[in-house]
């Protein structure tokens, strides 16, 4: 039998469904009925999200939990954070409690400038180019007038663009380099609209060159090193710890870790996915992409050409400072904002916040995340908190029952939690 379809976006849901269980799953009545469990009872919620993509069949849930506490800037946040790992959440809680009693977070933007690029050929004189560009730069401007009217009248849209000779390192190869403000936009539409309206443009005016000008393609970059944002948690070394550990020692370590990911790249990628476990959480939560943040910030974590922590600490005059500087460009209208429930509840829970607030809210997730788990690497290890989250998993692999989940958690306060040991502890109790 082909696995092989044609026309199959046409096909009604339901026949997609059906040949995807006859053709993948034999037929098998119970994968379309979880299919079909994750359908949504109201028509219209589901349509909304059947629309979101192509060839939808179901919805694929992941938990939407609540990180509270987390003062920022003064300002008091409880942060929405859409995750499956568990234990993210609580460590984001703690490091928010943690730090809400030692002045909390303070965050600044420090830029929001955006990039696109035309990329282009031109088999000719660098200099005669440049004379064209300078010519026509105020039309390509112009003639994109009707695409930025809006976001100009906001105080947004094209702040400049430039020629960029690429021919030492690709032979004949140019770009129009382009940065924008797009406000509370994330802005890809608007930056790629621009950037095919600018190759209009310069296409429409290649004529008045000796030789061919040829437009390879156009479209906005995210790598957006100009669109930084810093977050910093600071306190007296002495504050730093509670009863179990010495907070000298404790700083030290710390510090130490960090400026072990700063110069050890197997380290970095690690410590920087740490950080990303509370950013894409929130990105997730308020509908940003995070395909295009995660790409950004790792860029940016290589930009002194190798891979290094996004986070620095350092201790000075007994004073323990802790902060991370990383580019997110982020959106707060536009894409699934205004669509999706959920996102317009996250964004609603943040007191509905600008792109700016945004990407300084994210920062701190960011920052709390790492913080919460070097404090574990470097004083208990990280398994002991993972497991006692992964306690909930394992016992819902088994179908727990209420009363198994209480007895069972009550046992594992005081015993070490390995998938082993829980398997054991629930057999005994069902024996
Ligand atoms: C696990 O999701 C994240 C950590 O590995 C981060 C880190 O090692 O810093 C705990």
């Amino acid at each position: 039998m082909t696995k092989l379809v044609s026309g199959f976006s046409k096909l009604t849901k339901s026949e997609k469904i059906d040949w995807l269980t006859h053709t993948y799953l034999n037929g098998d009545s119970k994968a379309k009925q979880t299919i079909l469990q994750y359908w949504n009872s109201d028509d219209k919620l589901q349509s909304l999200h059947d629309d979101f993509i192509e060839n939808t069949i179901s919805n694929f849930y992941l938990p939407l939990g609540v990180a509270p506490n987390f003062s920022i800037n003064e300002k008091i946040y409880a942060i929405p954070m859409v995750i499956e790992e568990s234990s993210v959440v609580a460590a984001a809680s703690k490091a928010a409690k943690f730090w809400e009693a030692r002045g909390g977070f303070k965050t600044e933007v420090i830029s929001t400038e955006k990039i696109g690029q035309v990329h282009f050929t031109y088999n000719g004189e660098f200099s005669e180019l440049h004379g064209f560009f300078k010519r026509i730069k105020s039309q390509i401007i112009e003639d994109s007038k009707p695409i930025t009217k809006n976001m100009d009248q906001r105080g947004g849209g094209i702040k400049d663009i430039v020629l960029v000779n690429k021919t030492k390192d690709l032979k004949n190869y140019y770009q129009l380099h382009a940065t924008f403000e797009t406000l509370d936009a994330m802005g890809a539409n608007f930056i790629n609209t621009c950037l095919e309206q600018f190759a209009n443009t310069l296409k429409s005016n290649a004529h008045q060159l000796k030789n061919d000008l040829n437009i390879v393609m156009s479209i906005l970059s995210n790598y957006v090193p100009n669109c930084l944002v810093k977050a910093s948690v600071s306190c007296k070394v002495s504050e730093l710890t509670d009863q179990e550990t010495d907070a000298n020692e404790f700083a030290e370590k710390f510090v130490q870790a960090v400026n072990i990911a700063k110069i050890e790249p197997y380290r970095a990628v690690t410590h920087n996915k740490g950080i990303m476990n509370g950013i894409d959480a929130v990105v997730l939560a308020t509908g940003n992409d995070f395909r295009a943040v995660e790409a950004g910030v790792h860029a940016y974590a290589s930009k002194d050409g190798k891979y290094s922590s996004l986070t620095h600490a350092k201790i000075e005059a007994d004073t323990f400072t802790f902060w991370i500087e990383l580019p997110l460009a982020l959106g707060t209208v536009g894409g699934l904002t205004k669509l999706h429930p959920l996102v317009k509840l996250a964004l609603n829970i943040l007191d509905n916040p600008s792109a700016k607030d945004l990407m300084q809210i994210a920062a701190v997730a960011g920052l709390a995340q790492n913080f919460a788990a070097l404090r574990s690497l470097v004083t208990t290890g990280i398994q002991e908190g993972h497991m006692k989250m992964h306690l909930m998993n394992i016992l819902n692999q088994f179908n727990a029952s209420a009363e198994e989940k209480t007895l069972i958690v009550n046992q594992f306060k005081t015993e070490t939690v390995t998938h082993s040991a829980v398997v054991n502890a629930i057999e005994k109790l069902r024996r």
